[in-house]
C-alpha cells in the first residue's frame, strides 16, 4: 500500500490506499487555525508536525491489523502559504496561509515593478495576496530581523517533507501558486526574483511531483512506527492532488471538478498553459505534467461555517440546510456576497467584503442559509466565466465537504450551467497524493496507470436548481458594490 498525507488547513488527513485505490485506513487530525488580526490567518508547523505524528501512527496501527505494509508515501497540503526557516532549518515564525490577506501593499509593490502581462505570461498569474511571493515581501518589510535570517522559504506540504526526510524540494503543482515558478521552464523565474530583490536561493529545487526526494528519517520512524527508509514522493498542491484522485488530467480536459470546501473551487485541466490574459483566474502546472486553470472563491464553505458558528451555534448543521431547503430558489430577494476574507477569482480584490442584500422583517435564518449557500456558487459562476472561454467544461465531478450536501451541488450546477456528478468514493487531496506515490513504489508502470487503476465513478448527477432569480440579484448587489473596471 501506499500512503497519502494531505496537510490542510482545518487539519492533516492521512489515508493509505492499495493498488486499486482501496482505502484500507484513513486518519484525520485537526490544528487550529490563528488569526492574529482581521485579514490574518497563520497556522503553528509544530502544530502541524504533532498532527501528522498522530495521523501516521494511527494508521500504522490499522495497517498492522491488516498485515499491510507501507512502501512509500506521497504529500499534498494546502497551497501558497510561507513556512520560513533560518539556516539550521528552524521555523522562524508562524507560517503565514493561502487565505491571509495582509500583502496588498506588496502586491502593488510587485504589480509597480513587473507589467501584469509580463508576470502572467511567464508565471500563469498575477500577484496575488495569498500567494507565496507577497508574504516574502511582507516579511522583508515588516519584520527585517526576521527576514535577515530567512534562508528557506518552504510551502507546507514540502516543509513536511522537509522534516520527514532533511530534504528541500518542491515540485510544479504546488511552486506554481508560489508566484515566482516561469511555467513554461517549471523552474524559477530569476528575472522576476532579481527585479523584486529575491534571492533564488530561498527556493527549494523543483522536482517532478511523481520523484521520490528522499527517505523517511530514524526519528520519525521511530515516532510513527513506519520503516525508516520509506521512499517519500513528492506529490502535489492540495487541488491538483485531489484533481488526480478523481482521475482528472491533462488528456481528457472536459471533465473538471467543483470543489466545496472551507474555499470553493472550480478545476480545469488544460494541455497547454493557457492563462486568462488579465489573470483573474490561476493557470498552475498539474500533477501529471500538464497543467490547470482554478477559479477560487475564498469562503464557500468558510461561509457556511461562520454564518452557523456566529448566528446559530447550537443548532445542528443538517438542520440549518433544511430550512434553507424549505425557501425557494432566490431566498425570496436575499442575497449574500461571500468575501468574508476578501475575493480571488474573478474580482481578485483582498479588501472586498461580504454583504447580504435584499432583507425586510418577512425574512428569516432559512433566507440568510439559502443565501450564503446560492452566493457561494454565484462566486465560483463568476470565475467559471473566466475560465470557460479558455476550456470550456462538459461537466464536474464534485469533491470537498460541501459534495455531501446534494441541495448545494444542484445550486453549484444550475449556478455553472453544467451537470455536477458526486463520485462512488469521495476522494480527495490526501488519496491523490498516494496515488503519486504509486509508480515509484512500482505499484503501476507509470501516473496514467496509476490514475486509471484508481478513477473513481462518476454517479448521476444531483437534480439542477434554476439559480436565474438568485445570479440576477447576485450580480445586482456585485456591481453595485464592486463595479466591473472598465
Ligand atoms: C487554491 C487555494 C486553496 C488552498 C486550500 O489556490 O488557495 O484552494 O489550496 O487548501
Amino acid at each position: 500500500v501506499t500512503l497519502g498525507v494531505d496537510l490542510g488547513t482545518s487539519g492533516v488527513k492521512a489515508v493509505a490506499l492499495d493498488a486499486a485505490g482501496r482505502v484500507l485506513a484513513d486518519v484525520t487530525e485537526t490544528y487550529p487555525l490563528l488569526t492574529p488580526r482581521p485579514g490574518w490567518t497563520e497556522q503553528r508547523p509544530a502544530d502541524w508536525l504533532a498532527g501528522t505524528r498522530a495521523a501516521l501512527s494511527a494508521i500504522v496501527a490499522r495497517l498492522r491489523e491488516q498485515d499491510a505494509t507501507p512502501i512509500a508515501l506521497g504529500l499534498s497540503g494546502q497551497m501558497h502559504g510561507l513556512v520560513p526557516l533560518d539556516a539550521h532549518g528552524d521555523v522562524l515564525r508562524p507560517a503565514l496561509l493561502w487565505n491571509d490577506q495582509r500583502t496588498g501593499a506588496q502586491v502593488e509593490a510587485i504589480e509597480a515593478r513587473i507589467p501584469r502581462a509580463d508576470l502572467v505570461a511567464r508565471t500563469g498569474n498575477r500577484a496575488v495576496t495569498g500567494f507565496q511571493l507577497p508574504k516574502i515581501l511582507w516579511m522583508k518589510d515588516e519584520e527585517p530581523e526576521l527576514y535577515a535570517r530567512l534562508r528557506h522559504a518552504l510551502i507546507p506540504k514540502d516543509y513536511l517533507g522537509y522534516v520527514l526526510t532533511g530534504v528541500l524540494a518542491a515540485e510544479p503543482s504546488d511552486a506554481s501558486g508560489v508566484g515566482a515558478l516561469n511555467l513554461a521552464r517549471q523552474d524559477w523565474d530569476t528575472d522576476i526574483l532579481g527585479e523584486l530583490g529575491i534571492d533564488p536561493a530561498l527556493f527549494p529545487p523543483v522536482v517532478r511531483s511523481v520523484e521520490i526526494t528522499g527517505t523517511l528519517n530514524a526519528e520519525w520512524a521511530a515516532q510513527t512506527g513506519l520503516p525508516a527508509g520509506l521512499p517519500v514522493v513528492a506529490g502535489g498542491g492540495d487541488n491538483a492532488a485531489a484533481g488526480i484522485a478523481l482521475g482528472l488530467t491533462s488528456a481528457r480536459p472536459d471533465v473538471g471538478s467543483l470543489s466545496l470546501g472551507t474555499s470553493g473551487v472550480v478545476f480545469s485541466p488544460l494541455t497547454t498553459p493557457t492563462p486568462d490574459p488579465e489573470g483573474r483566474v490561476h493557470l498552475f502546472a498539474h500533477a501529471d505534467g500538464g497543467y490547470h486553470l482554478l477559479g477560487v472563491t475564498l469562503s464557500a464553505a468558510g461561509s457556511l461555517e461562520w454564518l452557523h458558528h456566529r448566528l446559530a451555534p447550537d443548532v445542528p448543521l443538517p438542520t440549518l440546510l433544511d430550512e434553507a431547503l424549505a425557501v425557494p430558489a432566490g431566498a425570496d430577494g436575499v442575497s449574500f456576497l461571500p468575501y468574508l476574507s476578501g475575493e480571488r477569482s474573478p474580482l481578485m480584490n483582498p479588501h472586498a467584503r461580504a454583504a447580504f442584500t435584499g432583507l425586510s422583517l418577512a425574512h428569516g435564518r432559512g433566507h440568510l442559509v439559502r443565501a450564503v449557500l446560492e452566493g457561494s456558487v454565484a462566486a465560483l459562476a463568476d470565475a467559471y466565466a473566466v475560465m470557460a472561454p479558455i476550456a470550456p467544461l462538459r461537466s464536474l465531478l464534485s469533491t470537498g465537504g460541501g459534495a455531501r450536501s446534494e441541495m448545494w451541488l444542484g445550486l453549484a450546477s444550475g449556478a455553472l450551467g453544467l451537470p455536477v456528478h458526486p463520485t462512488s468514493a469521495r476522494p480527495g487531496a490526501a488519496h491523490g497524493a498516494a496515488i503519486l506515490a504509486m509508480p515509484a513504489a512500482g505499484l503501476h508502470e507509470n501516473l496514467t496507470a496509476a490514475i486509471d487503476a484508481t478513477r473513481p465513478d462518476a454517479l448521476e448527477a444531483v437534480p439542477s436548481v434554476d439559480m436565474t432569480a438568485a445570479l440576477g440579484a447576485y450580480a445586482r448587489t456585485r456591481d453595485a458594490l464592486y463595479p466591473p473596471e472598465v
